[in-house]
């Protein structure tokens, strides 16, 4: 099984990305034969989609095609999201315009939230009400909420770092790998292509 962990920051460096190597310790410990593919959006500089495409031919020739074969071998995502001005990231939108090739379609996806103060809410609503129609990802009843963010750290974490987090994380994790298990037939089953956009 493959799991997909991306980082939406636009920042190099990022909290989320520090978060999402966090994330697959915990995912080995459950499970030590998972494979993984990170993408940090904040490294990689996704352009923003267009129908110009001749305007950044090196990454739509070469990059996209290498990302797009990634996440379409996956087999469950976990989308690592900072709350930017009290929405979900531009990245996070973004990665689901330029991939819009089925490599989504119907898999199990998991959206981990972070702030470094109290938010946090939104980009989990913004993301749960939409960004589904089209690249049909599912995203899993549990999500996680990481305030304080550059306090958590397992096994030291800060003060302010309630101390069930752990425990609700590892679940979360553990949930969405059984999702993506159990949802794998379903690829198979339906995929029709007339219906590749939602209503
Ligand atoms: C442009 C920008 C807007 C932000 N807006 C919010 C916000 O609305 N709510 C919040 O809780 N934190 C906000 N923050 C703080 C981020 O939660 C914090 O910087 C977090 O570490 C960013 O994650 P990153 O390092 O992965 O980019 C904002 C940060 C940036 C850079």
């Amino acid at each position: 099984m493959k799991i997909s962990l991306i980082s939406t920051s636009h920042r190099k460096n990022s909290q989320s990305n520090r978060v999402a190597k966090i994330l697959e310790t915990i995912i080995l410990k459950n499970n030590n034969k998972i494979n993984f593919y990170n993408l940090d959006m904040g490294e990689k500089q996704i352009p923003l989609w267009t129908s110009e495409k001749k305007q950044d031919i090196k990454f739509w020739e070469k990059e996209f095609k290498k990302i797009s074969f990634e996440l379409a071998s996956s087999d469950g995502f976990i989308l690592i999201v900072p709350e930017y001005g009290g929405m979900a990231t531009p990245n996070s939108k973004n990665l689901f315009l330029v991939f819009n090739n089925g490599e989504f379609f119907h898999k199990p996806g998991l959206i981990v939230s972070i702030s470094s103060g109290n938010g946090g809410a939104y980009p989990i609503s913004e993301l749960r009400a939409s960004s589904y129609k089209n690249t049909h990802i599912m995203w899993i009843p549990e999500n996680i909420i990481i305030r304080n963010v550059e306090q958590y750290l397992p096994g030291n974490h800060g003060e302010l770092i309630p101390d069930w987090l752990d425990d609700r994380i590892s679940y979360s994790c553990d949930l969405l790998t059984k999702y993506a298990d159990y949802l794998k037939p379903i690829q198979k089953l339906i995929n029709r292509k007339d219906f590749s956009n939602g209503m």
